[in-house]
C-alpha cells in the first residue's frame, strides 16, 4: 500500500461521529514532551542499529525539534499524540518520516510516554510530601514541649504534646513516601522495542532506548511490557494512602481549630461572603476532600483494568487520566496541608488548660497504683470510682477506702499522686520509647530528621539520573540534527 493510500486508511478508521469519542488527543497533552522524547531515543537507536540511515534519522530529529518548539497546539489532527507527531513529522521530512515507527507500535509507544511523564510526577508528589514532613518535623521540634489534650473516640483521653501529635503525622508520611518510592521504582522501566506485543524483527537495543531516556531497565516480555498497567494502580494506590493521611491530618486540624486550639495563617483560611466574623479553614476542609478524588481514581482504574485481556485494548486510553487526576489532586493536598503546618499557630494556653480537663491524667495515677502493687484492673477500677466524684485527691482517697479498703497513702505518697495529677507531669513519665516524653521525643524527632534526609537523597539521585539522561538523549541528538 502507497504513503497516499495509507494516509485514507487511517481516515476511513478513525474519521467518523466517534472521532471525538475515539481520541485522546486533548488528554494527550500530558504526555506531548514524553513523546518527543520518545520519538527521540527511539530515532537515535534506529540509527544507531542501522535500521535507518544517519540522514533520515536527522532529518526525523529536526522535525522533532520543530515540532516541540511548535507544542502540542499546533500538532494536525489525530486519534493521539503518537499519530499527530508522526503526521506533523512527515509533513516536516516527507515519506522518509515514516520510517520512525520502524520496529515500534503505538502500543509500546503510549506506555513508555505514561511511564516517563509519571516518573517526574510521582517526584513532584513525593517532594510535596517531603515538604509536609519537613514542616511537622519543624514545628514538632519547636513545641515537643507544648502541652495538648490527646484523644481517642474524640473524646478528652490523655495529656500529650504537640510535637508528639504532629510526629505521628510525619512517621505515617514517610511510610507513604515509602509507597511512593516503591511505585516510581516499579513505573521506571521501559516497555519500548515490544512494539505490538510481540517484538520485532528488526534488532533493535532496548536497554539503549532506556539508558537514553533514563529508565532504569526494560520489561523484558514484549506482551507484559505493552499490557501493564500495574505501575498505575500501585502509583494510584501509593496516591490515595497518602491522600488518606492528608484527610486525617487536615481533619485533626480542623477539629483543632474549632477548638481554638490552632489558628490557621490568613493565606490558609477563607472567611464568609455573609458573616462577617469567620475565619474558614477552608484549604484543609479540601485537603481532607481530595481523599475521595485519589480513591475514585483508584477505583476507576482498577475497574477498567479488572478482566482486560492481553495485550493492548483501547479500554487503556481511560485508564490513563485516572493516574494525572490522581496525582495532581495528592500533591496539591499535601503541598496545601504543608503550608498550613508550617504557617499555623498553636495556642499554647487553651492547649494547656485543655491537656488536663476530663480527667485526663487518670490512667497516670491507675499506672502508679500499679506500679506500688494494685493489680492494674483493681487499679482502674478504683480510679473510675474516683472520677465519678471529682477526680482529685480526696476522690481517689475514698475510693481507695471503698475499694481496696485502705486510704491511698497506705499505696503511695501524696506528692506522687499529685504529680500524677499533673498534666505536665503525666506526659514527662510517659518516656517509653515512642512516647510523648522528652527524652523519648528527641529520639524520635533525630530518627524522623535521619529519614527524611535519606528520603531526600533518594529523590536527588532520581531527579540527577533523569537530568542526566536529558542531557544524554540531547547531545546524541546533537549529533544527527
Ligand atoms: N491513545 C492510545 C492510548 O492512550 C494510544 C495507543 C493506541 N494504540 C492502539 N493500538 N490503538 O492508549
Amino acid at each position: 500500500m502507497s504513503d497516499g493510500e495509507d494516509v485514507v486508511r487511517r481516515e476511513r478508521f478513525s474519521g467518523g461521529p466517534a472521532r471525538e469519542f475515539l481520541s485522546s488527543l486533548a488528554a494527550d497533552e500530558r504526555i506531548f514532551e514524553a513523546d518527543v522524547a520518545v520519538d527521540r531515543a527511539h530515532v537515535v537507536m534506529l540509527a544507531e542499529q542501522g535500521i535507518v540511515d544517519d540522514e533520515t534519522a536527522s532529518e526525523i530529529l529536526t522535525a522533532l525539534s520543530v515540532v516541540e518548539v511548535n507544542g502540542h497546539e499546533a500538532l494536525p489532527d489525530g486519534e493521539d499524540v503518537h499519530a499527530a507527531i508522526e503526521t506533523a513529522v512527515v509533513e516536516e521530512v516527507g515519506p522518509d518520516g515514516g520510517r520512525m515507527h520502524t520496529a515500534r507500535s503505538r502500543n509500546d509507544e503510549v506506555a513508555t510516554c505514561i511511564r516517563y511523564r509519571l516518573r517526574e510526577d510521582l517526584l513532584d508528589a513525593i517532594e510535596a510530601t517531603l515538604a509536609l514532613r519537613e514542616a511537622l518535623v519543624a514545628r514538632a521540634e519547636e513545641h515537643a514541649e507544648t502541652l495538648a489534650p490527646g484523644y481517642t473516640h474524640l473524646q478528652p483521653a490523655q495529656p500529650t504534646t504537640v510535637g508528639h501529635f504532629l510526629l505521628s503525622y510525619e512517621r505515617a508520611l514517610a511510610r507513604d513516601t515509602a509507597r511512593l518510592l516503591d511505585a516510581y521504582e516499579r513505573t521506571n522501566r521501559s516497555p519500548l522495542g515490544a512494539a505490538a506485543f510481540a517484538g520485532t524483527p528488526f534488532d533493535v537495543d532496548r536497554e539503549r532506548v532506556a539508558d537514553l531516556l533514563g529508565f532504569d531497565g526494560v520489561l523484558a516480555n514484549a506482551t507484559d511490557a505493552v499490557s501493564a498497567r500495574d505501575f498505575l494502580f500501585e502509583s494510584v494506590a501509593a496516591l490515595a494512602g497518602l491522600a488518606t493521611t492528608v484527610s486525617g491530618l487536615a481533619e485533626d486540624l480542623v477539629v483543632y481549630s474549632n477548638r481554638g486550639f490552632v489558628e490557621l495563617d490568613d493565606d490558609y483560611a477563607s472567611t464568609s461572603s455573609i458573616m462577617p466574623q469567620k475565619k474558614n479553614p477552608d484549604t484543609l476542609e479540601l485537603a481532607r476532600a481530595v481523599a475521595g478524588d485519589a480513591h475514585a481514581g483508584l477505583s476507576g482504574l482498577l475497574t477498567t483494568l479488572k478482566g482486560l485481556p492481553r495485550a493492548y485494548n483501547r479500554d487503556l486510553q481511560r485508564a490513563t487520566p485516572h493516574a494525572w487526576d490522581a496525582v495532581d489532586a495528592a500533591t496539591d493536598a499535601a503541598d496545601v496541608a504543608g503550608g498550613a503546618v508550617a504557617t499555623a499557630t498553636w495556642n499554647e494556653s487553651e492547649l494547656a488548660a485543655a491537656a488536663g480537663e476530663g480527667f485526663t491524667t487518670a490512667t497516670g495515677v491507675a499506672d502508679l497504683l500499679a506500679s506500688h502493687g494494685v493489680p492494674f484492673r483493681t487499679a482502674h477500677e478504683m480510679v473510675a470510682t474516683a472520677a465519678e466524684s471529682g477526680a482529685d485527691y480526696d476522690a481517689l482517697d475514698a475510693a481507695a477506702e471503698s475499694v481496696l479498703g485502705d486510704p491511698l497513702d497506705a499505696y503511695v505518697d501524696r506528692a506522687a499522686v499529685e504529680a500524677a495529677l499533673d498534666p505536665a507531669e503525666s506526659v514527662a513519665s510517659r518516656d517509653s520509647a515512642g512516647g510523648p516524653a522528652p527524652e523519648a521525643m528527641a529520639d524520635q524527632l533525630a530518627a524522623a530528621a535521619d529519614a527524611l534526609d535519606a528520603d531526600r537523597e533518594a529523590v536527588e539521585a532520581a531527579h540527577e539520573s533523569l537530568a542526566a539522561a536529558r542531557e544524554t538523549l540531547q547531545s546524541e541528538v546533537n549529533e544527527y540534527a
